[in-house]
Formats: C-alpha cells, structure tokens, sequence
C-alpha cells in the first residue's frame, strides 16, 4: 500500500516550505514499501535541507551523526497555501509539557535544563527481547527520516513541523512482540527535581504521563519516534530526548521524554483519559465531526496567527491522513471511540 500525499498535483515546491527547495516532487510519497527498498529518496538531510535560520543544537556526537544521514523522505501536507511549515522559534516557544508548567511559554524557559544525555528506556512487557537499552542503541539500526506533519492538538491549534525519527514499528518489531501483545504503553520520566510541574501541588496529572496505542497504529508507518526537528535535535520543550509523533491524532497522544515503552495485553489509560473520561479518550483521532464537549473541533488556529491574521481552516479527518489510517478505524463508531 502507498502512502500517498492527497492531491500532490496541487503542491509546489515552494509552497511546502518557503527557505528552501529540500522537497522535490518525487518526493510527495511516503510508503511501506518505501520503507523497504521500493522509494529511492537520494541524498541525506543535510545536503539539500536549509534551517539557516534555525539555532545549532547541542547533539552528542552520535546523534549529529544520525541526524547528518537522514533521509529526506517527507509526508507533504496537503493544502499549498495552509500548510506552511511553522517557524523553529513558534514550534520550540508555544508547548504543551505539563511536567515544566502549564503555560504555553511554560517549557521553553524551564525545560533546558533537564539532563537528556546520557538517556535509557525501558522496552519490556509482551516482548521476547525486552530489558533497558540505551537511546542510542535504540535507534542505531534505524536510518532517521524527515517526517512533515500536521501537529494538531485537541485545544484546536495547529503547525506544520519537520520531525527526524525513526518508524516506531522498527523498534518495536526487533523487540520482538509475544502474541498476547495487542497495544503498546509508553511513560515520560518522573523526576520532580529536574520537572517543575512534578512538584506543583495543583498539577493535575498523576505522573507519570502516560499514552498508549493499540499495536497496529503503533505499527502504522506514519507513527515515528522523533528525536528531531528543523534538521536538529528536539529542544527540550518538544520531548528530548525521544518522543513520540502520531500525526492523524491529538498532540495529547505524541507523548514526550519517553522512559519506558511497554507492549501490553489491555489498553492502556492514558494521563488526560484518566483525568477527564468524558472529555479525552483512548483514541484521539483528529475528528471535526465529534465536538469536544466544550469547544468545537470542526476549525483550527493555524499558528503561527495573530489577532488581524487569526489563519482559522477547517480541521481535516484524521487531520488530513484519512486516506492513509482510515481503514485502521474501519466498522467502528468514533463517536463512541472519540
Ligand atoms: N507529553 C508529556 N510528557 N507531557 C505533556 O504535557 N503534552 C501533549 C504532548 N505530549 C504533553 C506531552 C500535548 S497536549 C501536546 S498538544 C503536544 O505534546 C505538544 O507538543 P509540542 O509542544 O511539541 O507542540
């Protein structure tokens, strides 16, 4: 099956991403048999990709290694003049990581100094080959790729972001899933002294944060493991060191600072779910049809936006990847399943 860009007859080089020509038209797919050897995408990220703009990171060496060798293989959002890539300074200034606080602004002046070098996980769970496993052999067999995606986030704002990962069906195949494994269960680090928002008294959450996805939406191509953006490393506002992206779902799914990924038998509760059941469920997906119970989610803010320039459009089912993810949800209500 392709992975196929809605309408790429409708796409300019130029209307993808303003700085630079990184994208080519051959490059509008992505498939799972591109993930094989089917699409020849040449050249590595950084011969062609131009984030002048965007300030150096600070990667172990092992990571800018990675990073220099990325593929340019991109899911090109669909609508030319809509889908602009945000700039670096609105997509590292304006999130949600409720473990340094809850204002928009909240992380990037508090999430720098969390230590993210060295970083293990846990894989364990429903697995043959489980145990911890540091970050970088995690992800060394794996080639990173550029992924351009739709963020939506379920307060009904959005921006478009070039994320580096590596598919998270790839970790998980050589982790080997027993046959009673049927979703997988991923936790951020708990770690009040170097996570502000874990010492608040009013926080809400009970950490740690907590998502999940039933194994074939883990398993789906367009779910990655970032560990990038913008040809870099993640700043720590956005998740570093590993984070997940899920892009036909809520942003509340595309869980940060992953310590811990499980393959389990039941599904998981995830931290909102917990929270407020009637508001936020286990699925997520992107749906204009199903309103939140306070608010509308047939439109979004695209950011970046402004008070004379608000960028309202129209919210996408499956946030535009419906022809990709679709028949995953096949026969089931998602009003019931929201
Ligand atoms: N992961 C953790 N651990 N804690 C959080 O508070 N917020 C989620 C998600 N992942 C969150 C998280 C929400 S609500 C959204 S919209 C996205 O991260 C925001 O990602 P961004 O800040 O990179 O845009």
């Amino acid at each position: 099956m392709l992975i196929k860009i809605a309408k790429p007859s409708a796409l300019r080089e130029s209307d993808v991403t303003p700085e630079s020509a990184y994208l080519s038209r051959r490059r509008f797919m992505v498939g799972m048999a591109g993930l094989g050897a089917g699409l020849a995408l040449s050249g590595s990220l950084k011969a062609s990709a131009d984030y002048s703009d965007v300030p150096a990171g600070d990667a172990p060496p092992w990571l800018q290694e990675k990073i220099s060798a990325s593929h340019r293989r991109a899911v090109v959002p669909h609508d030319p003049e809509k889908d602009r890539i945000a700039p670096f300074g609105d997509a590292s200034g304006y999130n949600n990581f409720y473990e340094f606080g809850t204002g928009k602004s909240a992380p990037a002046r508090r999430a720098g100094s969390l230590d993210t070098e060295p970083w293990s996980l846990v894989v364990d769970g429903e697995v043959n080959k489980g145990g911890r496993i540091a970050l970088e052999d995690l992800v060394s067999p794996s080639r990173f790729e550029e992924r351009i995606y739709r963020l939506r986030c379920v307060e009904a704002w959005s921006m478009v972001i070039p994320w580096l990962g590596i598919p998270l069906a790839e970790v998980i195949k050589r982790a080997e899933p027993t046959s009673k494994a049927r979703y997988v269960r991923f936790e951020t680090l708990v770690d009040p002294e170097q996570m502000p928002g874990q010492r608040s008294a009013f926080s809400l959450i009970p950490w740690p944060y907590v998502e999940g996805l039933r194994l074939d939406e883990a398993m789906h191509p367009l779910t990655i493991l970032a560990l990038g953006m913008y040809g870099r490393e993640l700043p720590n506002q956005n998740g570093a060191p590993l984070r997940l992206v899920v892009p036909w779902k809520y942003g509340f799914k595309s869980i940060k600072s992953i310590v811990r990924i499980s393959l389990v038998e039941q599904q998981p509760v995830n931290s909102w779910q917990r929270i407020a059941p009637d508001e936020y469920g286990f699925y997520a997906n992107v749906n204009p049809q199903v309103d939140h119970p306070r608010w509308s989610q047939a439109t979004e803010r695209r950011l970046p936006n402004s008070l004379f320039r608000p960028n309202t459009i129209d919210t996408l089912m499956f946030n535009g990847y419906a022809d990709e993810v679709a028949e995953l949800y096949a026969g089931m209500d998602l009003r019931k399943h929201y």
